[in-house]
């Protein structure tokens, strides 16, 4: 199978699950929650997940509730970011954003419904795997999602604007708001699956390093991309006064600084005690993402 291929395989998994979940008939809260969590998007996080714990011997149906707990997650995450408050942007996953079709309070409720929602299919994983596991990786998503993780980085991202970072300190930015969650989703896996210390070390820096490249590409993006094939607005960053590294190092430096991510991002996956050449693949795919 290509990476292409695993991905849509993956991405095919989490949908069919996902349309499983939330009875949104005549229900405003879960209707609002269903339509930016069936809106599509490319899945990748859950993919992540997926993929890594195959990689241990963990299979995907086993875990299914855990990927679309973290999806559900990164979509709150995703609603409450284009909020007029925070970044104030009106269409998402090719589809008007979820304040634009309900409005602004329900839009926050619809947030807050997805981040919840998400702990309790979390901890819906059972069968074989351990419960001290479950509860190890679930406490690891309360931290990557929040204090010392995503929230953590979208408030640093919110008091930066207007201001001028340094590259450091947009590298810490990148590393709480988008590196967290990316990470969460291989080391959760390493972690259900019972891998080793030292290989979830490596799935940690794997995490980040790819990351930072996903995330500087979603910079550049924004900056060179088009709304049709995005399905969201370009040159948000710029009206919203952010730092990125296109601003410190120009169009070409971030793209430099996305490839050094991604060839560190694979160095790390050479060091798992198993095969990590799909992680490796899905790197050099997600360095050549227009979307
Ligand atoms: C967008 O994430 C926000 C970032 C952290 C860059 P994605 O680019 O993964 O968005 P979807 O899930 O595909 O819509
Ligand atoms: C958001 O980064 C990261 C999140 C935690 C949601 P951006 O603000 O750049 O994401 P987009 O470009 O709106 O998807
Ligand atoms: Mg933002
Ligand atoms: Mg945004
Ligand atoms: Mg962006």
């Amino acid at each position: 199978m290509t990476i292409k291929q695993v991905l849509e395989d993956k991405r095919k998994q989490l949908e069919d699950y996902l349309n499983t979940l939330l009875n949104d008939e005549g229900d405003l809260l879960q209707e609002s929650m269903a339509y930016s969590l069936r809106a599509g998007g490319k899945r990748l996080r859950p993919a992540l997940f997926l993929m890594t714990s195959e990689l241990y011997g963990l299979e995907s149906e086993k875990v299914l509730p855990f990927a679309a707990g973290i999806e559900m997650i990164h979509t709150y995450s995703l609603i409450h970011d284009d909020l007029p408050a925070m970044d104030n942007d009106d269409y998402r996953r090719g589809r008007l954003t979820n304040h634009k079709v309900f409005g602004e309070a329900q839009a926050i409720l619809a947030g807050d419904g997805l981040l919840t929602e998400a702990f309790a299919m979390m901890c819906r994983v059972g069968g074989d795997v351990p419960a001290e596991r479950v509860l190890a990786a679930v406490a690891l998503t309360a931290e990557a999602a929040g204090i010392g993780g995503m929230v953590r980085g979208q408030t640093k991202d919110i008091q930066a604007e207007g201001k001028s970072l340094s590259l450091e300190e947009l590298r810490s930015v990148h590393y709480d708001k988008t590196g967290a969650l990316i990470r969460l989703s291989v080391m959760a896996a390493g972690i259900l699956a019972g891998a080793g210390k030292e290989d979830l070390n490596a799935l940690m820096n794997y995490g980040d390093r790819l990351g930072l490249a996903f995330q500087i590409i979603d910079d550049i993006l924004d900056h060179e991309s088009t709304f049709e094939e995005l399905g969201k607005p370009i040159g948000s960053d710029e009206e919203n006064n952010k730092t990125t590294y296109i601003t410190l190092l120009g169009i070409d430096g971030a793209k430099k600084a996305a490839a050094e991510a991604a060839d560190e991002a694979d160095r790390w996956a050479e060091k798992l005690s198993v095969d990590g050449t799909v992680l490796k693949e899905l790197c050099d795919e997600l360095l050549n993402r227009r979307k």
